[in-house]
């Protein structure tokens, strides 16, 4: 099969498992946007960071440059990012829901999501700028990395979808190969 329908065709079927896990337990709208968001921004950061491995090949499978398809993949991920806080701001009736919490440590790692949401937006807003104003952009853009097993351990402790094996397959998955994205650019690739 053509490698640009094989890479189509996975995004939709962990899309479909997603859909159909989280119509198992069926909650308040609001509650239902904020965990779809969730997990969809968790797959697209997922995926913006994937196609970093993959940038020179792009123009093969996609007949367009990396930083097209890096683009769009980050910036469906950080507009559903955004909404999930967004969502639950609303459901709680509270802005704080915003403040990082990083003490005592669990409570840090269950809500991790909010110092990663800074996170990301430092990192995408020095590739945005990279030209004008930052140097060593892309020091800033590897906390990418860190914020997205930073939001892994979040879904993971917190998460209502995260209770289904299939689920945490898939979570585990997508932070492992992140991870091995990480190794083989930085460890590997660096030492050849
Ligand atoms: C959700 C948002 C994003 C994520 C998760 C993300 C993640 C990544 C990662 C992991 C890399 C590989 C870095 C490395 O280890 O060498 C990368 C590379 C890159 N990203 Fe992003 N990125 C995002 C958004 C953006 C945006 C908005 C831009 C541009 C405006 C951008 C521009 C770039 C460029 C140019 C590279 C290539 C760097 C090189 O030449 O090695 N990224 N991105
Ligand atoms: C201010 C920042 C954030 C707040 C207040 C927040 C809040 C929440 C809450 C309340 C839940 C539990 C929802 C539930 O399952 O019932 C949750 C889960 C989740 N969050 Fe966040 N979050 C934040 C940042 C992030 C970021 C940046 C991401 C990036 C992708 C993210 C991804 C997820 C995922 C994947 C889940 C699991 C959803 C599920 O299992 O249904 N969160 N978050």
């Amino acid at each position: 099969m053509e490698r640009r329908t094989t890479a189509i065709s996975f995004v939709f079927f962990v899309s479909a498992i997603i859909i159909f896990i989280l119509l198992q337990e069926k909650d308040m709208p609001l509650r239902m946007v904020d965990r779809a968001t969730g997990l969809f921004a968790y797959l697209f950061i997922f995926l913006a960071i994937l196609s970093s491995e993959y940038m020179m090949q792009m123009m093969k499978i996609f007949g367009t440059g990396f930083i097209t398809i890096h683009h769009l993949l980050a910036r469906i991920g950080i507009s559903l990012m955004v909404i999930h806080p967004i969502a639950f701001a609303f459901e709680e009736k509270s802005i704080s829901v915003f403040l990082p919490v990083l003490y005592p440590l669990k409570d840090f790692l269950e809500l991790a999501g909010r110092p990663a949401f800074y996170l990301i937006l430092i990192a995408v807003a020095a590739a945005v700028y990279r030209k004008h104003i930052i140097k060593k952009w892309k020091n800033f853009h590897y906390l990418n990395y860190l914020a997205f097993i930073m939001i892994f351990m979040h879904a993971w402790l917190i998460g209502t979808d995260l209770q289904y094996t299939i689920m945490k397959i898939l979570w585990i998955s997508m932070a492992l190969i992140v991870f091995g994205v990480f190794v083989h650019k930085h460890l590997i690739n660096s030492r050849s």
